[in-house]
C-alpha cells in the first residue's frame, strides 16, 4: 500500500479576518503536502474555520447579524484566500456542516456510554477570549495571561469528561513516544503540565447562556463546549467512522498548529481520542508566533499583517519563500517589511532569478535554443552532481525535521555553488572557439539540469516558480518530476526545445526613511561632455590585489602588488581607510594605462578607483569577483 500522509491546520475563529499567522501556519501546511505528493504518498490536507462559541456570537451580536451569517462571511473569506495563496488543501470544513454535527455527537454518546462523561458543578473563572475556565493561579494579576482581560466568574451545572482518568496513560503515551509533541520545547511543555493532577474537563454550555452550538445527543439543554466540538473536525474531514479516507488516514495524522493551542491539542484531543477508541494522532507539530516589528500583532494596535496586500505587493511566491526562510520552525519570528524585501533581492532575484536567466540566456545563445547533449563529465561537473545529490538528502534530513529553512538553505547552497560553476567555467569564452563546442555543451547542460533539479527542490515552496523554470527548460509535463526522478542526474532529455521567460523575480527598490536620497546640491558638477573615443582611451581593468604593505614614513600611502597582465606596482592613499592585509585577495578597478608616477619616492603603476563616503573612502569592487585583468566597459 502507498505511504499515506494527512495534515491538518487548526480550523480558524471566524470571528477576525486571516492575517499573517494564519497564512504561515495552512502555507507551511501546503508545503508539507505538496512535498509528500511529491514522493509518492497518497495525501489529504484539510483546513476550515470553527464557528460555534461564546466568541462567535459575541461578534455577531456586535455585527447585528445572526451567528449563522456572520459565520458564513469570515468562513467565506478563509475559503477564498486559500487558492490566492496557492493552498492546496484537499477539503475544506466548517464546524456547522451536518456532517460534523453529526460525528461530534456520535462521539458524545459514545464517550457518554462508556461511562467517561458525568453531570456536575462547576464555577470558576471564564476566560471568553480563550473559550475556558482557569484556575486562579493561572491567572496574571487577576486576568487572562493571553488577553489581559479579566476573566468572568461562573456558576453552572454542566457535563464533564473524565479527562484526569487518561493522564496516566498520556503521560506514558508521550514518554514512549518521544516526538508525538515536537519540537521538544513544546514536548516538555506539555509533560511539565501534566506533572499537576489533571482536571476533568467541563465539556458543556447550559442554552439558557448560550445556544450557539451542537446539542448534545443526551440533554436537549446544552451545547457542546467548543473545544471538544473543533478538535473533532480532525476525523470528520476524513469520514470516521466508516469512510474510506479515514481507514486511508487514520492514525497517520500530522497536527499543525501554533503554540497558543498547544494544550487544547496536547492534553484533550489525545485523551478525547483514547476515550473514543481511537487512536492517537501521529505528531503535533508546533510552531511559534509571527510579531509584528518586534511586538504581538493586535487589530488595536493596528498592525496586523495581511497575506493578501503582501502578495499583491510582492508577488505569491516571494511571499511564501519569505515566511518559510524567516522562521525557524518552533520559534517565533518578527516580521517586517525589511527583511521580507532584502530576501527577494538577495535570495529571489540575484540568487536563483540570475542562476535562470543567465543559464537561459547562455542556453538558448549558444544551444541554438535545444537542451545539448552532454560530453563526458571532468572534475568540476562531477563537484557539481555530488552537490546535486547531497542536496536531495539534506532536503530530505531537514524535512524529517521540520527544518524548512534549512531546507532553503541548503538548495539556495546549491544554488550558489552553480552560480561559481558558471563564473568559473566561463562558458561565454569557450563560445568564442568551436574548437571548445562539446566542453560548452556539456556545461550548459549541466547548468539545465541543474535547474531541474532545483525546480523540483523548491517546488513545494514555490510552485509556480518551478513551474516557470520547468516551462522554460522544456518539461512540458512537469507532473512527471518528482524526488527520485531528481536523484537521478541527467534525467533532462538532450533536444528539449527551450523557451526564455521573462525574469522570475523583479528587484524591489529599496527606499527606506535611514537612507534618503542625497540632497541634489551634495552632488559635484558633471564634467564637461567628452566622446566615446575619449573615454575608451582609458583602460579600466580588473585587478587582483596579490600583496600590500604601508610606504615607510607615510601614514596614507600603501604599496600595491597587483596583477593585471603580469605583477606591477600601484600606489594609493588609502592608508587611513584601509589596513594592507585588508586589501589582499580583493579585486579592485584600476587605469592600468595611466602614465607611471612616484610617491613618496615610490613608482606607481596605475591608479586605483574608490570613492567617498561617510564612512571614508570605499573601493570600486565587483559583485560577482571577473578574471583579473578583465577589461571595464
Ligand atoms: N479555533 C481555534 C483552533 C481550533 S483547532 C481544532 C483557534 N483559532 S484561531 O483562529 O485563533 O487560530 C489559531 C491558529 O492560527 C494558531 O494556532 C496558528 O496556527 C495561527 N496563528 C494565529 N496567530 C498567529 C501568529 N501571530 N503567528 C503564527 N501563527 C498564528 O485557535
Amino acid at each position: 500500500m502507498e505511504d499515506a500522509f494527512y495534515i491538518t491546520t487548526p480550523i480558524y475563529y471566524v470571528n477576525a479576518s486571516p492575517h499573517i499567522g494564519h497564512a504561515y501556519t495552512t502555507i507551511v501546511a501546503d508545503v508539507l503536502a505538496r512535498y509528500h505528493r511529491l514522493h509518492g504518498f497518497r495525501t489529504f490536507f484539510t483546513t476550515g474555520t470553527d464557528e460555534h462559541g461564546d466568541k462567535i456570537a459575541e461578534a455577531a451580536q456586535k455585527a447585528g447579524v445572526t451567528p449563522k451569517e456572520y459565520a458564513d462571511r469570515i468562513s467565506a473569506q478563509f475559503r477564498a484566500l486559500w487558492p490566492e495563496l496557492a493552498v492546496t488543501n484537499d477539503y475544506f470544513i466548517r464546524t456547522t456542516d451536518a456532517n460534523h454535527v453529526d460525528t461530534v455527537r456520535r462521539i458524545l454518546q459514545k464517550v457518554h456510554d462508556a461511562g467517561d462523561i458525568y453531570f456536575g458543578q462547576y464555577e470558576g473563572f471564564y476566560c471568553v477570549g480563550c473559550e475556558r475556565f482557569y484556575m486562579e493561579k493561572e491567572l496574571v494579576d487577576g486576568k487572562c495571561p493571553d488577553h489581559q482581560t479579566a476573566p468572568e466568574y461562573r456558576k453552572e451545572s454542566n457535563y464533564f469528561f473524565r479527562m484526569g482518568k487518561y493522564q496516566k496513560w498520556l503521560v506514558d503515551h508521550i514518554e514512549e513516544n518521544p516526538d508525538f509533541i515536537r519540537p521538544e520545547r513544546y514536548r516538555n511543555e506539555a509533560l511539565a503540565f501534566l506533572r499537576e493532577p489533571l482536571e476533568d474537563l467541563c465539556i458543556s454550555r447550559p442554552k439558557s447562556r448560550l445556544a450557539w452550538g451542537i446539542t448534545l445527543p443526551f440533554d436537549e439543554n446544552y451545547v457542546t463546549y467548543v473545544w471538544f466540538d473543533a478538535l473533532i473536525n480532525y476525523v470528520t474531514a476524513v469520514g470516521y467512522p466508516d469512510g474510506e479516507n479515514f481507514r486511508t488516514f487514520w492514525p497517520a495524522a500530522e497536527h499543525l498548529i501554533a503554540k497558543d493551542i498547544l494544550k487544547p491539542h496536547g492534553i484533550y484531543w489525545s485523551t478525547m481520542l483514547k476515550a473514543a477508541g481511537i487512536e492517537p494522532y501521529r505528531h503535533l507539530n508546533v510552531h511559534g508566533y509571527w510579531n509584528v516589528d518586534q511586538s504581538k500583532m493586535s487589530k488595536s494596535v493596528g498592525n496586523v499583517v495581511k497575506p493578501l496586500d503582501l502578495k499583491d505587493k510582492y508577488g505569491l511566491d516571494p511571499f511564501r519563500y519569505f515566511l518559510l526562510r524567516d522562521m525557524v520552525f518552533g520559534l517565533d519570528s518578527s516580521f517586517s517589511e525589511e527583511a521580507f524585501v532584502q530576501r527577494i533581492n538577495s535570495d529571489l532575484a540575484n540568487d536563483l532569478g540570475n542562476l535562470v536567466s543567465r543559464t537561459m540566456t547562455m542556453a538558448m545563445k549558444y544551444g541554438n535554443g535545444k537542451v545539448p547533449a552532454p560530453a563526458a563529465a571532468v572534475a568540476e561537473d562531477r563537484l557539481l552532481r555530488e552537490t546535486a545529490a547531497r542536496t536531495v538528502n539534506e532536503v530530505e534530513a531537514c524535512f524529517a525535521d521540520l527544518g524548512f529553512h534549512k531546507a532553503l538553505i541548503a538548495i539556495w547552497e546549491f544554488i550558489n555553488v552553480t552560480n561559481k560553476y558558471i563564473v568559473e567555467r566561463e562558458p561565454w569564452l569557450l563560445a568564442k572557439d568551436p574548437a571548445n563546442r562539446a566542453r560548452l555543451e556539456t556545461i550548459l547542460y549541466n547548468l539545465l539540469e541543474v535547474l531541474r533539479i532545483t525546480a523540483v527542490l523548491i517546488s513545494p515552496f514555490m510552485p509556480g516558480s518551478a513551474s516557470k523554470i520547468q516551462e522554460q527548460i522544456g518539461i512540458a509535463n512537469a507532473a512527471g518530476q518528482n524526488f527520485d526522478t531528481i536523484r537521478e542526474w541527467g534525467a533532462l532529455p538532450p533536444g528539449n526545445e527551450l523557451k526564455r521567460g521573462e525574469s522570475l523575480f523583479p528587484r524591489v527598490e529599496i527606499k527606506t526613511e535611514a537612507s534618503p536620497e542625497p540632497a541634489k546640491a551634495e552632488v559635484p558638477p558633471i564634467k564637461p561632455e567628452i566622446a566615446y573615443e575619449e573615454f575608451e582611451k582609458v583602460d579600466l581593468r580588473a585587478a587582483k590585489v596579490l600583496a600590500a604593505e604601508m610606504v615607510p614614513k607615510s601614514n596614507k600611502l600603501i604599496r600595491l602588488t597587483v596583477e593585471i597582465d603580469g605583477e606591477r606596482q600601484i600606489v594609493a592613499g588609502i592608508g587611513k581607510d584601509y589596513k594592507p592585509a585588508e586589501l589582499v585577495g580583493k579585486t579592485i578597478v584600476v587605469v592600468a594605462n595611466l602614465k607611471p608616477a612616484k610617491l613618496m619616492g615610490v613608482e606607481s603603476h596605475g591608479m586605483l578607483l574608490a570613492t567617498d563616503t561617510e564612512q571614508g573612502l570605499t573601493l570600486l569592487g565587483f559583485d560577482r569577483p571577473p578574471k583579473t585583468g578583465a577589461k571595464i566597459r
